[in-house]
This record gives C-alpha cells, sequence and structure tokens, in this order.
C-alpha cells in the first residue's frame, strides 16, 4: 500500500530534512563531498514508481478507543488485562527490528521479518509534517498486508498534533508508538515529564490501538522507574526500554545496561521490551534470559545483518550478497527513495567493501543510482 504524494513544498522541505539526517546520523553518504549535493537530490527520488495511490485518512465511522467499554474507560487492572490481550493476540512477538531513521522501511522490515523478526517499527515519523505534508507521508511511510504486526512511531511535543497524525495510521498498525529516546522530540521530552504523560493519555483515550512508548534510561535508577511507571499509568500498554542514557550516544562504545531494564521489567506489568546490544541469536537469547523481557529490539546489527534472528552468522549461513538481491527486489516492488537503498547496501556489504574499497568507491561515485548497477555490483564483489 503507498500514500498519494501530491504537495509542491516538498523539494524545499526534503533538502532540509535530508541535511538534518546527515547531521544527526552517521551514515555513508556523510563521507561524500563533491558528489553530496547531486547525490542527496537524486537520492530523494523513488526508486521506482507505485501502482496503489490510497492516502492514508483518518479514520471514518470510528471504533471505540482501545480503552473504551460501553459502561466508560478501563481503568487500573482492566487495563493490564487488555494490554497483555492484546500482545498475546499478536503471538507475543519476541524478536523485533527496531525503528531506525531511513533504515526500519518496508523492505527492509519484510526482509528482516522472512529471516526471523516477527515485529518491526517503522522509522520515526514526525507528527506534524505527516499531517500536513502528503508527500512525506507518501515517502516516508508505506506498508503492506505481511507487514505485521507493525508499531509506527511518532516523534511529537503536542498532544493533538499527534493525535491527527496518529488517526491516519491506526488502521494500519497494531501500536502507535511514541519516541522518548531520541532526538529532540526524543530524549530531550526527558525533561518535561508532564508533557509526555500527556501525549500518552491523549492517544490511550482516543485511538483504537493500544499506545506503546520507547524510552531510553536515566543516569539513576530510581529515575528510571518513576518515569516507567508514570508511562504505564498514563495508558501505555507497551514499553521498550534501550538500556543507554541520552548521552551515551555511541552504541558500537556503550554497552546497554540489561540490569536496569531488568529492573524496569521487574517493576511494570504491561509487556516490556528490551533493547541494546543485541548483536548475534546468542545475545538475544541472553538478553531475554537475563532482563525477563518480553521480547528484544535490534538497530544496528541488524542493519549489518538482516538475518540475524534467523541465527545466520558470518561464520554460518549468510550470504550477504544474496541479502542485498532480496532487499533490492523488495525495493522493485515496494518503492522507496534511494537514500535508503544507498544506506542498506553500504551496510549490508560494508565486509566485502572494507576488502574491496574500489567497489564502494564506484558506488560513491554513482550520483543516480540504478538497480542494473546494483545487482551488476553485487555480481561483481562475488567474482573478485
Ligand atoms: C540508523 C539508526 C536510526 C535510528 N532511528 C531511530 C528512530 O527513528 N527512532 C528511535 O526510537 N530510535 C532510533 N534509533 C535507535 C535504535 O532504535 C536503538 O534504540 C539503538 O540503536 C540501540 O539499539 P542497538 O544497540 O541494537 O543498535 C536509530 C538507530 C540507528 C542505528
Amino acid at each position: 500500500m503507498r500514500f498519494k504524494p501530491s504537495a509542491a513544498n516538498f523539494q524545499h522541505f526534503a533538502k532540509h530534512h535530508l541535511n538534518n539526517r546527515l547531521m544527526a546520523f552517521s551514515t555513508p553518504t556523510q563521507t561524500l563531498t563533491s558528489h553530496s549535493t547531486a547525490m542527496a537530490d537524486a537520492d530523494d527520488h523513488l526508486c521506482s514508481e507505485t501502482t496503489d495511490t490510497s492516502a492514508p485518512q483518518p479514520s471514518s465511522n470510528r471504533e471505540s478507543s482501545f480503552f473504551e467499554t460501553p459502561n466508560g474507560y478501563l481503568t487500573g487492572e482492566a487495563r493490564i488485562e487488555k494490554a497483555w490481550s492484546h500482545w498475546k493476540k499478536l503471538g507475543e512477538p519476541k524478536m523485533i527490528v527496531a525503528p531506525m531513521v531511513d533504515n526500519s522501511e518496508l523492505p527492509f522490515r519484510i526482509l528482516c521479518r522472512k529471516y526471523g523478526a516477527e515485529a518491526a517499527y517503522t522509522p520515526m515519523l514526525h507528527s506534524r509534517i505527516f499531517s500536513e505534508n502528503d508527500k512525506y507521508r507518501s515517502q516516508e511511510f508505506t506498508t503492506c498486508k505481511e507487514d505485521r504486526p507493525l508499531f509506527i512511531q511518532f516523534c511529537a511535543n503536542d498532544p493533538e498534533t499527534l493525535l491527527q497524525a496518529a488517526r491516519r495510521v491506526e488502521s494500519h498498525c497494531d501500536y502507535v508508538d511514541i519516541n522518548l529516546g531520541r532526538g529532540n522530540y526524543g530524549a530531550f521530552l526527558m525533561d518535561k515529564l508532564p508533557l509526555i504523560k500527556s501525549l500518552v493519555e491523549k492517544l490511550a483515550l482516543n485511538l483504537t490501538v493500544p499506545v506503546s512508548c520507547k524510552i531510553r534510561i536515566f543516569p539513576d535508577l530510581q529515575d528510571t522507574l518513576n518515569y516507567a511507571k508514570m508511562l504505564e499509568d498514563a495508558g501505555c500498554s507497551l514499553l521498550a526500554v534501550h538500556g543507554r542514557t541520552r548521552d551515551e550516544k555511541d552504541g558500537k562504545k556503550v554497552r546497554a545496561n540489561w540490569d536496569a531494564i531488568r529492573v524496569v521489567k521487574n517493576a511494570l506489568r504491561i509487556p516490556v521490551l528490551a533493547n541494546g546490544n543485541i548483536r548475534h541469536i546468542d545475545d538475544a537469547r541472553n538478553c531475554l534470559e537475563q532482563t525477563g523481557a518480553d521480547g528484544v529490539l535490534s538497530a544496528e546489527s541488524l542493519l549489518e545483518n538482516p538475518a540475524l534472528f534467523a541465527g545466520f552468522n558470518d561464520h554460518g549461513k549468510v550470504d550477504r550478497g544474496e541479502l542485498v538481491v532480496e532487499y533490492l527486489k523488495l525495493c522493485e516492488k515496494y518503492p522507496v527513495p534511494w537514500r535508503m537503498i544507498r544506506s542498506h547496501v553500504h551496510k549490508m556489504l560494508g565486509e566485502w567493501f572494507r576488502i574491496h574499497p574500489h567497489v564502494r568507491e564506484d558506488l560513491n561515485k554513482q550520483s543516480r543510482l540504478t538497480f542494473e548497477f546494483l545487482y551488476d555490483m553485487v555480481d561483481r564483489l562475488r567474482d573478485l
């Protein structure tokens, strides 16, 4: 399912936001110099045309909201039971694709699902722009029947704006998730707990699907616990905990604190997911055991090895070339901006590029990518 583009001001938006993205995330395009401007423009185009142009509209004939009953809203224990029955209905997914701007888009989610992921988050979507800009919706959010269970993540700083955006997608997902862990709208809201509470309450009382949150921990464990409990009391039905503080930015250097996640899991009554340091399937199993969490999210390692949850690794069954080819085929079927494809190709083929840097340089020289070039590149790498 693809949503209809039409806004004329998107070029301005895309350039502005792409620049922000390049600053915010360490992608391979950051290393480019003379080609970067042209590449950013070409990379913002969709990789192919699409046939389905239905746009996500706010639902009409709305069902009652998730916590609503004929006798009023559920409270206390009844909310917890509802949160669990929803999670159980979804099959209690354990291996989950974490939200990643520009990286957990539909083709990547579908690829990961094929290789063991049991649920997935969309990239973080900006709630105000999502409500206002057709083209942003069309490029940044696509989904399809197989793309479930699905968490659709938003960032927001205004409850009504968040609700307007969430209403457009509630029928396409299993949770609407609030990003409380990353960037200006995420981790920095940690200083504004009353605002966070109002965001959660607004969705919990008005959406037909449950609201989930993704947080980082505070340096102080008791602060983290108070925060998590506040979210549960406000109506959050599932909490994902990234076991690093907001100052611990480099996930490769700082180990996630699984002990803190275990303490949160023990204190809360809703399902809790653990995030941080899931690099192999054994990490996933150990994390589930050590934290008691109901599932795990993986981000960076999954980008390098989308078959991580199936237990594939460099010593065993993983064929990175094959994974890239599968991913490209999915992109032909479910179009995404070229910049996402470029980013995934760099990450999935990172090991091969380290051995054959001239192939990476050839890729970087392409200001306009084509599928033909990419399929040929994989063949070349295989033959080297
Ligand atoms: C490329 C990239 C993009 C990310 N974008 C988001 C995002 O949109 N929303 C979010 O909550 N976290 C985002 N994150 C953080 C991850 O979801 C995750 O919390 C973090 O990387 C720790 O997990 P890991 O140790 O498995 O990498 C992003 C991480 C990466 C690497």
